[in-house]
């Protein structure tokens, strides 16, 4: 693979093997994957096939099983926790399905939150920061409210401007938009379109391919795999042929008579 310097994001053969209950998941088998700065790139595909792992070694949650990450240029696979959570603390931004906004935090603190665990920032300029993330997103006027006192939107609002707050290189969503509504939706990918207009990159998984289309660059998975548009539309017919086959195996199973299945509706 021709290798890009100036990548922001350079993955090599990326593995991850999940082991519980004696079971070895495969999570990630090989990844490639190149992202420059200022790009916007969505991650679709079926439940299970390693987008949610793949974004949280991407964002440093989690580290690979094997594989080369290298992250504004420098390798991440393999060093230490704290260093870890200091990069992801100055460079990632995070946004959720679920919210995880800090229930008994208001909504400025919720926002300036990721701030305070930065060496040297006063708290006016905690403050300050969080002010105008909450003004972009157009949360300003509920500063003191507290999460459950929000809408879904509103609260995945506060939530985009807690991942931008610190000025993040790069936003990580993970179904931003899977527990809301669609006119809410809607509002959080107009939201995402004008960062990334901004200069923000971005990387979001999602299964709606509307809000896929919002991406510069659209990237399909399959069994912990990247894979292309024609090879994700032959992979789901033989996934749909096994299953038929599978299908007309329990049929002829529960049937005693091949001819009466082939004249008894599947009832
Ligand atoms: N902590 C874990 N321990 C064991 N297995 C795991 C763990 N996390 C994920 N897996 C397994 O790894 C595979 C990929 O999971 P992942 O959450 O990345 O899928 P996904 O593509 O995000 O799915 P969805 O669309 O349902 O969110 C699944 O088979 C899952 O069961
Ligand atoms: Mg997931």
């Amino acid at each position: 693979m021709m290798k890009d310097d100036n990548a922001l994001i350079d993955m090599t053969d990326i593995r991850k093997v999940f082991y519980a209950d004696e079971v070895e998941t495969h999570a990630l088998a090989g990844i490639q994957l190149s992202i420059a700065a200022g790009e916007y790139l969505s991650i679709s595909g079926p439940s299970g096939c390693g987008k949610s792992t793949l974004l949280s070694i991407l964002g440093l949650l989690d580290t690979p099983t094997d594989g080369h990450y290298r992250l504004n240029g420098m390798a991440v696979e393999d060093i230490s926790a704290s260093q870890r959570a200091r990069i992801r603390n100055q460079e990632i931004g995070f946004i959720f399905q679920a919210f995880n906004l800090i229930g008994d935090l208001s909504v400025v603190e919720n926002v300036e939150l990721p701030l305070t665990y930065r060496d040297g920032v006063s708290k006016k300029a905690r403050r300050e920061s969080a002010l105008r993330a909450l003004e972009r997103v157009g949360m300003a006027h509920r500063l003191n409210h507290f999460p459950a006192q929000l809408s879904g939107g509103q609260q995945q609002r506060v939530a985009v401007a807690r991942a931008l707050v610190g000025e993040p290189a790069i936003l990580l969503a993970d179904e931003p938009t899977g527990n809301l509504d669609s006119r809410n939706g809607e509002a959080v990918m107009a939201l995402l379109a004008e960062l990334h207009a901004g200069g923000a990159t971005i990387c979001m998984v999602t299964h709606d391919p509307r809000y896929a289309d919002f991406a510069d660059r659209k990237i399909h998975m399959f069994d912990g795999q990247i894979v292309d548009e024609e090879t994700l539309h032959k992979l789901r017919q033989e996934e749909e042929q096994r299953l038929q086959e599978q299908i007309s195996q329990a049929r002829a199973r529960r049937a005693p008579h091949a001819d009466d299945m082939t004249q008894t509706p599947s009832s």
